[in-house]
């Protein structure tokens, strides 16, 4: 039986991927399967935490036990986060948000036309970095997916999205990042420490995590 030393904690977690449409039929996205997510959301429930899902489209079924809230785009996620920050006392944020959306999103699905087109893309907001801003926030952890200079650019995000823990992972290994069972990770956390996590199934990793984030926040 896990230990239930995460009782009296509130920890939303993202997941997953977001879909920005194009039209009726197509949209851009990316491989989150929502494996790292809902593992975690699964460990923080079974160690007693009340767990708010949002999520993006992925095949999953909810773990036990978590309340789950699905979403689309990135300015659905946005709004399902920023709605619950404020009852939480720990956000993980697993989810691969599209950093850029269609500017346009046609009503009716686009004909075939001319042999090339082009697609306009405007930035999506930045949860993560918004909710580093909040006055009151919550222990706050962002992921970095990173094709390497895992600890630079891990950092680097950080410290510009004001999280207390950056998730490194290294998205080109074949045995981590997108839609596998297993990943490892650097954990990067303001002040400097910093902690290696060599390969392990995504539900050991999201074990790890969760006993800094409760280290941390004694
Ligand atoms: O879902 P799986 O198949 O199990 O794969 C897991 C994973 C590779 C998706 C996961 O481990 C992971 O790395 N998730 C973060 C992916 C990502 O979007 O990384 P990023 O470096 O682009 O973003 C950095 C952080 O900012 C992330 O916490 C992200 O959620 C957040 N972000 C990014 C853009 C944006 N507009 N808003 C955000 O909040």
């Amino acid at each position: 039986l896990a230990p239930k030393d995460l009782a009296g904690h509130t920890v939303l977690v993202t997941a997953g991927p977001t879909r920005e449409e194009l039209d009726p039929v197509r949209f851009i996205s990316n491989y989150s399967s929502g494996k790292m997510g809902y593992a975690l959301a699964k460990s923080a429930a079974q160690r007693g935490a009340r767990v708010i899902l949002v999520s993006g489209p992925v095949s999953m079924a909810a773990p036990y036990g978590v309340e789950l809230v699905n979403v689309n785009s990135a300015k659905e996620m946005r709004e399902a986060v920023l709605q619950r920050a404020e009852e939480c006392t720990v956000i993980i944020k697993a989810a691969a948000v599209a950093d850029y959306r269609p500017t346009e999103r046609s009503s009716i699905k686009i004909k075939k036309q001319s042999d090339e087109r082009t697609i306009n893309l405007i930035k999506n907001p930045d949860i993560l970095a918004e909710l580093g801003t909040l006055k009151k926030r919550p222990y706050l952890v962002g992921f970095a997916a990173e094709t390497g200079k895992l600890r630079e650019f891990g950092l680097k995000k950080l410290k510009e999205k004001n999280a207390d823990m950056i998730v490194a992972n290294d998205v080109s290994q074949p045995d981590a990042g997108f839609n596998v069972e297993t990943n490892r990770a650097l954990l990067l956390f303001q002040g400097g420490r910093e902690v290696d996590c060599q390969l392990m199934s995504k539900e050991a990793l999201a074990g790890e995590i969760l006993n800094h984030i409760l280290a941390e926040l004694k």
